[in-house]
């Protein structure tokens, strides 16, 4: 089966061709109109969809070498997203599948990413499996998931069929915006998150201890602690309050060390949840998905956890973490390949936000 995957949820515009589970291709074009406005401008992001397109779709299947008239079936983001950036994929997906006759799949953005670290026979070099394992790739329901990205903070369980429950998810900021706004503070320009990443890498994580909300760690553990959610707004009160009190220079000599302890923080939050929630439920398989799951601090920490208790850890490869259509076109396939009949209808609607609670994939 060949497959087109499209995703505009935001700020990529991506097109990727799979055959068989195999990527073929995975053309991501980042917008850059935005630099300068600390975020993604919503009506700036759809225009540019508008205008890229057609050219990405059209890359990505010439990258695969092949034409637009050898395609079995076309998946696209339905949402979560900006609405208007969502729209520009969806219908350009719906049309060029009513158009070729072919059947179309809708995806939801936040569970593709959840079955990330799935794609292309998963990843022995980053997501702690060997080339030999046998599950290498295959996602072994039940699997615990956190999905962290700029927008989302999700504890899920994954059922078998594709079903999934949320468990957990952030009160107030995503972890991606903990990062973003943090960095923001820091000087670092947005998204804060790979270059805070970066920067870490020269710094004591250990140079001041930023608060770690809702865990074991924090003052008011006791009440907390089979808690399943996250807060990370008190974490950036208490990163611009200590700055404040802080002298530029100051900063400046250890600006390496910040971002460590702030990343430190963020880190040992997500780790403590996810690993504890696999434990409660005696769920032996936790995977990590979103942009957040690029961080090299939260791969590691998650590694060396998860073997401390026996548990199998996916993580997808860094290309396929932030938004990219291969995800998108992975779940479409995946869904077929679980019995699930794409509609010739081409009448899915755009919506914007995370439906809750439980769903099928
Ligand atoms: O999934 P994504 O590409 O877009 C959505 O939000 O849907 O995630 C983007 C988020 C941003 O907040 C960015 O700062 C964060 O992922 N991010 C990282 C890293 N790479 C991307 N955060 C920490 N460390 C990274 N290496
Ligand atoms: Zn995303």
């Amino acid at each position: 089966m060949i497959i087109l995957g499209l995703e505009t949820s935001c700020d990529e515009t991506s097109a990727a061709v799979l055959q068989d589970g195999r990527v073929c291709s995975n053309v991501v074009s980042s917008q850059l109109c935005h630099t300068g406005f600390g975020g993604v401008v919503p009506e700036l992001a759809s225009r540019e969809h508008e205008r890229l397109i057609v050219a990405i779709a059209d890359t990505a299947l010439s990258e695969a070498n092949i034409t637009k008239n050898d395609l079995d079936v076309i998946a696209a983001t339905a949402g979560p997203g900006l609405i208007g950036a969502v729209m520009v994929g969806l219908c350009f997906a719906q049309s060029m599948a009513w158009a070729l006759s072919i059947p179309f799949v809708p995806i939801n953005h936040i569970e593709a990413h959840m079955f990330s670290p799935f794609i292309d026979g998963g990843f022995a070099k980053d997501g702690g499996l060997t080339e030999e394992d046998p599950t290498r790739g295959v996602p072994e329901e039940p699997f615990i998931s956190l999905t962290v990205s700029g927008g989302h903070t999700l504890l899920s369980i994954i059922g078998t069929d594709l079903s999934r429950r949320i468990i957990g998810q952030t009160l107030d900021d995503a972890a991606g915006e903990a990062f973003d706004k943090t960095g923001k503070m820091l000087g670092l320009s947005y998204p804060a998150g790979p270059e805070i990443d970066r920067l870490a890498k020269q710094g004591d994580p250990s140079f001041h201890r930023f608060p770690r909300a809702l865990t074991s760690q924090s003052q008011t553990s006791r009440s907390y602690r089979n808690n399943e959610d996250f807060s990370f707004s008190g974490l950036k009160t208490s990163v611009r309050t200590w700055l404040q009190k802080q002298s530029p220079e100051y900063i400046d000599a250890h600006r390496a060390d910040i971002a460590a302890s702030i990343q430190d923080a963020i880190v040992s939050v997500l780790v403590e949840k996810t690993v504890g929630a696999a434990r409660r439920r005696q769920v032996n398989s936790i995977a990590i998905a979103g942009g957040v799951s690029a961080n090299s601090a939260l791969r590691a920490a998650m590694k060396k956890e998860c073997s401390r208790h026996g548990i199998r850890l996916h993580l997808p490869s860094p290309v396929y973490s932030t938004d990219n259509a291969a995800m998108i076109a992975a779940l479409g396939e995946l869904k077929i390949s679980r019995g699930m009949r794409p509609e010739r209808r081409y009448s899915t609607a755009p919506f914007a936000g995370m439906p809750t609670g439980e769903s099928k994939a």
